[in-house]
């Protein structure tokens, strides 16, 4: 609602569009499909081309508009809106039950100290950023209604469950430990998801400029979202529970797309490994400890005095070399870049980047100049195609050398000297525009870049991490939480952190195992280590300075706990790879709240410290020092629990032991898990058997095998097997669609008989 609008004059329908015209001003109404409308009031540009989505996806979806009194409504099969003067909108189900309406009352905003009380509290170093009036080009209010719980927004710290807290959205790099009270992290998904109490709706708030939202902590009754600059603009979604808002969510942004299966295996890294001998070092320790290990991470290290798409042979010997001598021992190589290119005349990407106006200039046309890592820099402007395209050539020296994948940070973009001015000039492809504007893009960007390229110069699936991101990175890049610290509440906030992400599109995505910052302990690995065994990105790292974190530094126990969990990964390598498989089509993500398959269950909406994997495993990690057991939530059915395969009903708390070696973790009756011999790296040997974990009950589950690497499977390159576990135990298995080696071997292993 805006009374700036006033009386609601007409209406005009052009194919999808709905052009409500009132006596101030007008809003597009468009039916993007039956359970999708999107909103729109052109206050920035017309004809905007939504980064997050790239283009129209609209679809011939049938709706009828009808015009009453002072009312205009939408109906489509799933969804029925109704405006009315002064733009207030009510959305509708199908069945008439109201999912929200605007807020009609005034905002509570509430002045709480004088300018000297604020003077008082910056002088004793407290942020009163908070306290400042906000800039507001527009603001939506909604109505809160009893029963109803907000998730999703990407990263934010904190809680699963966002009610009652607000946040930004504005790329940050922050050094300080994260908190639930941090309003912005590193990344900027707008999708707010609301689960009511039988039905739900997301909104997908697309605007790139600073914006914040705050979900009844102002005020219980209502939610506001505001946004600096821009469009108002955002697509409705109406479902029945979480699972529906997924999947148009990612309709409108795009799933994950299925990894390569190597990118699934253990990681290990860290900031820094000064040398080859570092590295060789972890390497053959990894090796000797039969601990598997896939990959390991050049941080910023192994570059010349920090630039990017260089090599330093001094520390690491010649080019590819190192590389290739990792590949014979089975590990892939992943190289960090960040975008600062370092200012240094002869530097080949700062003189191509000069000479062909590559980079962000200031407003009076000078290219723009901040620290980072590597000193003075300069900023690529990947607003525009020619230089992504220049960007992503540059990666053929990183291909050539046998880098396998590539990890994008300081993307925000970090800057050491200050935050990028607001005025420093981007470009949005042909339009010129403004770093306010494109700071939430900047990570989008650079990833998407990056995909690109080594889409081009490997043919594989591109493996891509990235620190900053926007809605709709999932397409090109993996994420990681960025840095963290070894605290045990940073290990808790992993369980709501990853699965709001993986509510939000963004199913590959994992924390620093065992903390990036601050100085890990034996127990804080062993309980990282069993908590993150699930997580989609499954990388330990550290940061100079701190206590080395490799499992060998805190003695044999934390070794063995260490092989063990991760083990315990690679024997599910196929399970997970399954869901990345399903999900590149439903969008739902790997790693689960209880929310999203249990909307009924009152005791799940809070619950942060457990999460399923897909939908078989319950994963109920410790996450208190000292603690050896811990209550565990059931929901309703039956579960076994995975290590002495005692069946357990559901929809009630148990007391499970929990010694520093047990993660609990329960697998849900009637379920099907395929299975692989443990290997130190994924190809090792071939993977041609499969073991079917199986808990009693009819079963019926759907597995895919390919080569786990390239595209091929997209022509036909695969097989998708059918096992059907029928009400006398027996395995059928039926071969869907057969384009590639089937298994020589199937077995069926039980737990709980
Ligand atoms: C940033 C990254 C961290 C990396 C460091 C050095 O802090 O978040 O992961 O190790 O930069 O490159």
């Amino acid at each position: 609602m805006d009374n700036r609008f006033g009386k609601l004059i007409s209406y005009e329908q052009n194919k999808n569009q709905i052009k409500v015209t009132y006596a101030n001003g007008e809003v597009f109404f468009t039916v993007v499909k039956d359970d999708i409308i999107r909103v729109t009031v052109p206050y920035f540009c017309k004809d905007y081309i939504s980064k997050a989505m790239e283009q129209d996806k609209s679809q011939d979806a049938e709706f009828s508009v009808q015009k009453s009194a002072e009312k205009v409504a939408i109906v489509t099969s799933k969804l029925q809106l109704v405006i009315a003067d002064n733009f207030t909108t009510e959305f509708y189900s199908a069945d008439g039950q109201l999912l929200v309406r605007d807020y009609c009352g005034d905002r509570t905003v509430e002045k709480r100290v004088s300018w000297e009380t604020m003077e008082m509290l910056e002088a004793e170093g407290h942020d009163t950023s908070n306290l400042q009036e906000d800039q507001i080009r527009f603001q939506i209010v909604k109505t809160i209604e009893d029963g109803d719980d907000f998730y999703g927004l990407g990263d934010k710290s904190g809680f699963m469950n966002k009610k009652h807290y607000e946040y930004e959205n504005w790329n940050s790099d922050l050094p300080q430990a994260h908190n639930e009270d941090f309003k912005a992290l590193y990344k900027s998904v707008p999708i707010l998801m609301c689960l009511k109490k039988s039905a739900a709706y997301g909104i997908f708030f697309d605007n790139t400029f600073r914006s914040k939202i705050n979900l009844g902590k102002e005020n219980p009754e209502y939610y506001f979202y505001t946004a600096e600059e821009g469009n108002l603009d955002y697509y409705f979604i109406a479902g029945t529970d979480l699972r529906d808002i997924v999947s148009g969510y990612t309709y409108l942004t795009g799933t994950t797309p299925l990894p390569q299966m190597w990118t699934l295996g253990y990681q290990q890294s860290r900031w820094g490994y000064e040398c080859a001998d570092d590295i060789n070092y972890v390497v053959d320790n990894y090796r000797k400890e039969q601990i598997p290990l896939d990959v390991i991470h050049f941080d910023i290290d192994y570059m010349e005095h920090y630039k990017v798409f260089t090599w330093d042979e001094k520390n690491y010997g010649p080019k590819g070399e190192l590389f290739d001598s990792l590949r014979a021992r089975g590990v892939k190589p992943v190289t960090i870049i960040d975008p600062g290119t370092k200012l240094e005349k002869g530097y080949f990407m700062c003189d191509e980047g000069t000479e062909k106006g590559y980079f962000a200039t200031d407003k009076d046309g000078d290219i723009y100049v901040n620290a980072v890592w590597p000193g003075d820099s300069n900023f690529p402007d990947f607003g525009r195609e020619e230089v992504r395209n220049w960007w992503a050539d540059k990666h053929q020296i990183l291909v050539d050398m046998g880098v396998a994948g590539v990890w994008n940070d300081m993307n925000e973009p970090a800057s050491f000297h200050g935050e990028l001015p607001q005025d420093v000039v981007f470009y949005d492809e042909d339009r010129k525009t403004t770093h306010a504007e494109m700071h939430n893009l900047y990570g989008h960007l650079m990833s998407k870049s990056t995909f690109e390229g080594l889409k081009a110069q490997t043919g594989k699936r591109p493996f891509v991490i990235t620190r900053a991101c926007y809605a709709g990175t999932q397409k090109y890049s993996t994420v990681w939480t960025g840095d963290n610290q070894s605290l045990w509440h940073h290990l808790q906030m992993m369980i709501p952190q990853l699965c709001n992400l993986g509510l939000s599109g963004f199913a590959f995505c994992g924390t620093d195992v065992g903390g990036f910052g601050a100085d890990c302990t034996p127990e804080l690995l062993c309980r990282w280590i069993e908590a993150g065994c699930f997580s989609p990105l499954f990388r330990n790292h550290s940061a100079k300075g701190t206590k080395k974190q490799e499992p060998w530094r805190f003695g044999q126990e934390v070794v063995d706990i260490n092989r063990k969990y991760i083990e315990l990964r690679y024997k599910f390598l196929p399970y997970i790879y399954d869901l990345f498989y399903q999900g590149e089509t439903t969008g739902l993500p790997v790693m689960r709240p209880l929310v999203l398959h249990y909307p009924n269950d009152p005791e799940v909406r809070d619950l942060n410290s457990e999460y399923l994997v897909g939908e078989a495993i319950l994963v109920a990690p410790v996450l208190e020092q000292g603690v050896t057991r811990r209550m565990v939530y059931l929901p309703e059915g039956v579960w076994y629990d995975y290590w002495t395969g005692e069946r357990v009903e559901g929809k009630q708390y148990i007391l499970r032991e929990a010694p520093i070696d047990v993660c609990p973790i329960y697998i849900k009756a009637g379920s099907l898990i395929p299975t692989y011999d443990v290997v130190q790296y994924v190809g090792e040997k071939p993977y041609d058997r499969v073991t079917l974990l199986a808990t009693p009950g009819e079963a019926r589950y759907t597995h895919f095998q390919d080569n786990g690497e390239d595209y091929a499977y997209q022509e036909g390159a695969y097989n998708l097997y059918e096992f059907v576990v029928d009400e006398s135990e027996k395995l059928h298995t039926n071969m869907i669609h057969k384009g590639y080696t089937p298994y020589e071997e199937i077995t069926i292993q039980w737990i709980g008989k």
